[in-house]
């Protein structure tokens, strides 16, 4: 298995769960492991019962596995903080009111959120040194993964733009100083190294998650999840990467056979319609199906963790990095 581990999907299938059973089931076969949650509402201090933070701590009780809690919400914040700082070294006073108007804004902005995590996302499998293997327990979505095919577009796009820079810097060097022969500013020059920077970026994202990430979509037996399994199958086979495997939970557990009460056949009746639609994703879909985890009456936390992590057919083992 790849050192970098998404596991996707839509709101509330189980993408933490599954990710926090694979986390230690990877951590219980002595693979250093990281996993990091994006989601404040029910996230890995739940199912640790144990609050984590910006930081990797430990989780008690588990050897080798460590975990982090993303705020989404704060890395936009982050993120359009370091962009007023960096700016503001560079404008004058009476601009820096007008980009913070903008900033705010741009707060507002759909993507904004994505992308800030997409960012940190980066950052993480960056600094992931000290980890054999790192969990994510959201994959990213079809407009983040847009952002992999930067690189190239960026390459053209640079090199004009540190044409237009340097054009600039000429003329703004002979107005000031009525010098035919302008200095040699271009080295320092915050914007274009900005650029160069953002460039290298989304080469290294794009090589991390081709070439050292494995994706896979968690996925309840309802229609609705199934469509939308289909459709993230195919947005992320655009952007040349392909899902690995497919987690289906919460599936409906069967009665006992001598049970015949209402409850029995309503339960009974559940359990055929969603094996159809399993069938359906075991022959239609362009990824295998790796585990089917059956609904809990209790939160998955504890030994019920551990049972789901037994239940989850998904390989520990670290294959040795090939980009990072
Ligand atoms: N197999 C299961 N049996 C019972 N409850 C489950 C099971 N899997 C997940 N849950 C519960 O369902 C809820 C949602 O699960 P979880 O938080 O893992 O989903 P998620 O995909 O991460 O959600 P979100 O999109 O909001 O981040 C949680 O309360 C969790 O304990
Ligand atoms: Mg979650």
């Amino acid at each position: 298995m790849k050192p970098f581990v998404f596991f996707g999907g839509k709101g509330g299938v189980g993408k933490t769960t599954v990710s926090c059973a694979y986390a230690q089931k990877c951590a219980d076969a002595g693979v250093e492991t990281l996993v990091v949650s994006t989601d404040p509402a029910h996230s890995v201090s739940d199912v640790f019962d144990q609050q984590f933070g910006d930081a990797p701590e430990s989780v008690e009780g588990i050897d080798g596995l460590s975990a982090l809690e993303i705020d989404p919400d704060e890395e936009v914040t982050a993120h359009l903080d370091d962009i007023r700082n960096r700016l503001s070294d560079q404008v004058s006073a009476s601009m820096v009111n007008e980009i913070n108007k903008q900033l705010e804004m741009a707060h507002q902005t759909p993507g904004a959120y994505e992308s800030a995590l997409f960012d940190r996302f980066v950052e993480v499998m960056r600094n992931s040194d000290p980890y054999d293997r790192v969990v994510f327990d959201t994959a990213p979505t079809g407009s983040t993964l847009r952002l992999l095919g930067l690189p190239e577009f960026l390459e053209s796009w640079v090199e004009r733009l540190m044409h237009k820079r340097r054009q600039s810097i000429d003329l703004f060097e002979k107005a000031a100083v009525g010098n035919n022969e302008p200095r040699r500013v271009m080295d320092g020059d915050p914007v274009l190294a900005r650029l160069q920077e953002r460039k290298e970026f989304f080469e290294f994202a794009g090589g991390a998650l081709r070439e050292d990430a494995a994706f896979f979509l968690v996925l309840n037996p309802d229609q609705l999840s199934v469509n939308e399994t289909e459709r993230a199958i195919a947005d992320m086979d655009d952007e040349g990467l392909a899902v690995r495997g497919l987690v289906a939970n919460k599936l409906t557990p069967s009665p006992d056979d001598d049970e015949n009460g209402r409850g029995a056949r309503y339960l009974r009746d559940r359990v055929e319609t969603e094996r159809e639609r399993l069938d359906h994703v075991r022959e239609s879909l362009d990824a295998p199906l790796l585990a089917e985890i059956q609904s809990r009456t209790r939160e998955v936390k504890g030994d019920l963790l551990t049972e789901v992590a037994n239940e989850l057919d998904v390989e520990v083992g670290v294959e040795e990095p090939a980009f990072v």
